[in-house]
């Protein structure tokens, strides 16, 4: 407390201990790397990001000019005309026209000056990607994100696979409540609304697994709607293709008694009712409710992002879904017995 009050008596030497450590705290924000900000729009992966980013930045310093003008002269003010014992009363004045008018146009003049470069940036990511582009229509679930790409006849939830040579061109909607489609190191973000179909494009300028998230309020697991992008050179992402439309062989399964037991859970269990699967009558519906498990063991995470595609979690998953995401349309009609759990793990990991 002694250290505070004596600070307090001495404002000066509490400034040059305090603005310091505010900065430090300000700009520790600004240092991270992907790995550690996974949805920083701080580190712009794509063409989009980075028109966005350049955005930002160029208001971010005119902002900082415009606050240390301001707050200087104001400092000054306030110090150079403080009050000392003895003085007379200040004179009293009531309004001044050309101060007012002046002060009514200098913003005015900055903001149509920042509107140039925002406008600009609004049309160039608004423009068409063009016909070379991947398209891939994106469709909001309470709580997941279905990716279809009609070029490839590909259904695939959760994780969105792109090459780095081409531009991504969403078309974007809901079957339910409005979602939001936001990969921060990419581009912005784009609202997903019933019985309308709205654009929204990106670039990957790097491979790597980008985290995605729903940036609109949507219920009780929005914060939970997360998906992951996957962006690789073209020869990777054809042979991800290729696998995608490559459909499981049974008959070399046909001698893993646990696959096979997995599959008869995964059928007579009921699972099939909601999630199509390679190989299966369902393979082709589109219109399920839960997330199309066809190649599942391709993808790096399960339930929108959040856990890993690995046996433990999977199990985790199975035995008790909505102790893991409540309110999830995932509901068991019975507790699945252990063989089961393992079993149905088995099944789905294997199909690559
Ligand atoms: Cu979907 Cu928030």
């Amino acid at each position: 407390m002694n250290v505070l009050k004596s600070a307090w008596r001495r404002p000066t030497r509490f400034a040059w201990v305090a603005l310091p450590a505010l900065l430090l705290v300000a700009f520790a924000a600004c240092t991270g790397d992907s790995a550690t900000y996974p949805q920083s729009t701080l580190i712009p992966k794509g063409a989009f990001a980075e028109m966005v980013d350049k955005l930002f930045m160029t208001t971010f310093w005119w902002a900082l000019a415009v606050f240390i003008l301001v707050e200087g002269v104001l400092v000054y003010a306030i110090w150079k005309f403080r009050g000392r014992p003895g003085d007379a009363a200040p004179a009293q004045t009531h309004g001044n026209t050309a101060l007012e008018i002046v002060w009514t146009i200098i913003p005015a003049a900055i903001l149509a000056f920042i509107a140039v470069p925002t406008v600009r940036t609004i049309w160039r990511t608004s423009e068409d990607p063009g016909r070379d582009a991947l398209v891939v229509e994106v469709i909001g679930h309470q709580w997941w994100f279905e990716f279809r790409y009609p070029e490839y006849g590909i259904v695939t939830a959760n994780e969105l696979r792109v090459p780095l040579d081409r531009k991504v061109d969403l078309r974007l909607t809901t079957k339910d409540v409005i979602h939001s489609f936001w990969v921060p190191q990419f581009a912005g973000k784009r609202d997903m609304i019933a019985r309308h179909t709205n654009h929204f494009w990106f670039s990957a300028a790097d491979t790597g697994i980008y985290s995605g998230q729903c940036a609109e309020f949507c219920g009780m697991q929005h914060g939970r709607m997360g998906f992951h992008v996957v962006s690789s050179d073209s020869a990777g992402f054809a042979a991800w293709v290729t696998a995608q439309k490559t459909p499981m062989v049974d008959s070399t399964m046909a001698k893993d008694s646990v696959y096979q037991a997995g599959k008869t859970a995964f059928m007579a269990g009921g699972c099939i009712g909601c999630h199509a699967m390679t190989g299966q009558p369902t393979a082709n519906l589109v219109d399920l409710q839960g997330p199309n498990l066809s190649h599942v063991g391709l993808r790096h995470h399960l339930v929108a992002g959040m856990l890993l595609n690995n046996d433990e979690d999977l199990a985790r998953w199975l035995r008790d879904p909505q102790a893991v995401k409540v309110g999830s349309a995932m509901k068991l009609p019975r507790p699945l017995t252990e063989g089961e759990i393992t079993a149905l793990v088995h099944y789905l990991r294997s199909h690559r």
